[in-house]
C-alpha cells in the first residue's frame, strides 16, 4: 500500500502531468491509447478521457480505471482536459471539436488531413490568437517526422519543391500492376482483399488522399497558402501493365506522384501516375512506405523516408505531438516563431517530359498524322515504341516527348482524340529525370 507521501507526490506528478482527451478509438486512436498507457508513470502525458460513439462496445480491459469513458463529444469539451486529440477522421463532427476545443483554452492534435488540408489555415489562426498549440505532424506520411523537419530542421533554406509518394495503396496497386501483370481491376481487388484498400477507394486511386497531404506539406514546407482545390488530382486507373513494359525499356517504373513546384510567383501541385528512373528511390518505394523529396535552394535535395501508415507508426507521429503540446502548457512563453504564409496563384501549367501511350486500329500513316499535330504546336518526339505480337486491331504504342508545357500539350490532345483510329483515349503521364 502507498504511504501518504507517495500518495501526495503521486498526485503533485499528476498535477504537473498534460491530461489528454482522445476522441475516436479506431485504428489509430486505439495505438495512440496503447502508447500512453504503457508509459503511464513516467510520462508527462496523462490519459483521463477515451470518447467514442457507442463508446460501451469499446472498453478493454488494458485501460487504466482513472480513465473516463463517454460518448457525449461535450463532455469532454466540459472537462478540465489540456489537449483533445482528434483521431475520428471526416470534416464533421471534427472540425467543430477542434474549434471547440481551442476556443475553450484546450490545446489539439489531429490526425485528420482532409480536416488540416480544408480548415488548417482557420484551426492554426484560432491557435495562434490563444497562444496553443495544434498538433498535425500525423497527417502527412504518417509516422515519418516530415512536417517537423520542414518546419523546424529546414526552416533555414527557402525550399523551391517538394515531391512524394503519400500513398500506400496506390504502391500497392501498382506495384501489383507491374509484377503480376494484372489489369487495375485484379490488383485493387487484391488489395481490397489484403486489406490496402478501402471498399471504396475513391479517395486513394484518384488522388484525392494524397491531394489533401500534399495541399498541408506545401503549406508547411514551401509556406503557401493551399487548398485541396488547387490540386490537380489524376488517377491511376488507366495505368496498364503494358505501360510498365515500354516504361522498362525507357529505364523508368510508373507510380503515383505528388509534385509541389514554386515559379514564378506561382504554385503548381498535382497527383499523377509517373514515370520514375528506375534506379531512383521513388522506384524502391513499396507497400506502406512514404518518401518525400524536398529541394532548397540553398541546402539541396533532402529525402525523408518510412512507414506511412497503420496504426503504431501514425501513433508515434500523434504522440510526438502530444509531447509538444504538453512542453508547450509547461513553458508557454516559448511559442515558435511562425513564418507567414503567403498567396500565390496556382497554375495547373508546368514544363515537362512526357510520356503518351495510344491504342489503336492500325493503319498506315497514324504516328505521321500524330506527329503531324504534335508539331503543329510545337511539340517535339523523343522517341516512338511499339513491341511486337499485338492485334493490329488493338495495337498499344508510345510516343515520348521532349519538355513542354502542358498547355501545348493539352490541345494537342483535345484534337488527337478526334481520330476514328483511336481504340482508347491516350493515357499522358509526366516523365521525371
Ligand atoms: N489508419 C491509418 O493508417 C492512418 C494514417 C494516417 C492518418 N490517419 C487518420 O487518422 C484518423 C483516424 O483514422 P483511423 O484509421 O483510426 O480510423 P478508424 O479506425 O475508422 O477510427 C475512427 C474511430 O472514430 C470513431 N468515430 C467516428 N465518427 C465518430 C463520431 N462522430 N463520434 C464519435 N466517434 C466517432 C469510430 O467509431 P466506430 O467504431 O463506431 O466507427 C472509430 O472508433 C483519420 O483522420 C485518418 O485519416 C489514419
Amino acid at each position: 500500500m502507498a504511504t501518504l507521501s507517495q500518495v501526495r507526490a503521486a498526485r503533485r506528478a499528476d498535477a504537473s502531468r498534460c491530461r489528454v482527451a482522445l476522441v475516436g478509438l479506431g485504428t489509430v486512436g486505439k495505438s495512440v491509447a496503447q502508447i500512453l498507457q504503457g508509459q503511464r508513470d513516467e510520462s508527462p502525458l496523462q490519459l483521463t478521457h477515451i470518447c467514442n460513439r457507442n463508446v460501451a462496445r469499446k472498453q478493454a480491459s488494458w485501460v487504466g480505471p482513472d480513465v473516463a469513458w463517454s460518448d457525449d463529444i461535450r463532455e469532454v469539451l466540459a472537462t478540465d482536459a489540456d489537449v483533445v486529440v482528434e483521431l475520428m477522421g471526416g470534416l464533421e463532427p471534427a472540425f467543430e471539436l477542434l474549434r471547440c476545443a481551442l476556443q475553450s483554452g484546450k490545446a489539439a492534435v489531429t490526425a485528420n488531413k482532409q480536416l488540416i488540408a480544408e480548415f488548417g489555415l482557420e484551426l492554426q489562426q484560432l491557435a495562434d490568437d490563444r497562444g496553443l498549440y495544434l498538433g498535425f505532424g500525423a497527417c502527412v506520411a504518417g509516422g515519418v517526422p516530415v512536417l517537423s523537419a520542414l518546419s523546424d530542421g529546414l526552416a533555414g533554406d527557402q525550399l523551391t519543391s517538394l515531391r512524394g509518394i503519400l500513398n500506400g495503396t496506390c504502391n500497392y496497386i501498382l506495384s501489383r500492376i507491374e509484377h503480376a501483370g494484372c489489369s487495375f481491376d485484379d490488383a485493387l481487388a487484391e488489395a481490397q482483399q489484403a486489406g490496402f484498400a478501402e471498399a471504396d477507394p475513391g479517395d486513394d486511386v484518384d488522388g484525392l488522399d494524397a491531394g489533401a497531404k500534399l495541399a498541408i506539406l506545401a503549406r508547411v514546407g514551401l509556406h503557401v497558402q493551399t487548398s485541396l482545390k488547387q490540386v490537380t488530382c489524376r488517377s491511376i486507373r488507366d495505368v496498364k501493365a503494358i505501360d510498365f513494359q515500354y516504361a522498362a525499356q525507357l529505364g523508368y517504373t510508373i507510380r503515383q506522384i505528388s509534385t509541389a513546384v514554386l515559379s514564378n510567383d506561382m504554385i503548381h501541385m498535382a497527383v499523377e501516375p509517373t514515370l520514375v528512373p528506375k534506379n531512383s528511390g521513388f522506384a524502391k518505394v513499396s507497400g506502406s512506405q512514404n518518401l518525400v523529396v524536398s529541394s532548397g535552394q540553398f541546402g539541396g535535395e533532402t529525402t525523408f523516408g518510412g512507414c506511412g501508415a497503420g496504426g503504431g507508426p501514425t501513433a508515434v507521429a500523434v504522440v510526438s505531438d502530444l509531447l509538444q503540446a504538453a512542453h508547450r502548457r509547461s513553458y508557454p512563453s516559448r511559442r515558435p516563431a511562425r513564418t507567414a504564409v503567403i498567396s500565390r496563384k496556382a497554375t495547373t501549367d508546368v514544363e515537362t517530359s512526357h510520356y503518351l501511350r495510344f491504342v489503336v486500329r492500325d493503319r498506315p500513316g497514324i504516328i505521321a498524322t500524330l506527329a503531324g499535330v504534335l508539331s503543329r504546336h510545337d511539340i517535339n518526339l523523343d522517341a516512338v515504341l511499339q513491341q511486337p505480337g499485338y492485334s493490329k486491331a488493338e495495337l498499344p504504342f508510345v510516343i515520348t516527348l521532349e519538355p513542354c508545357a502542358t498547355s501545348r500539350l493539352q490541345p494537342a490532345l483535345a484534337e488527337i482524340c478526334e481520330f476514328d483510329f483511336l481504340v482508347e483515349s491516350p493515357v499522358r503521364m509526366p516523365i521525371v529525370t
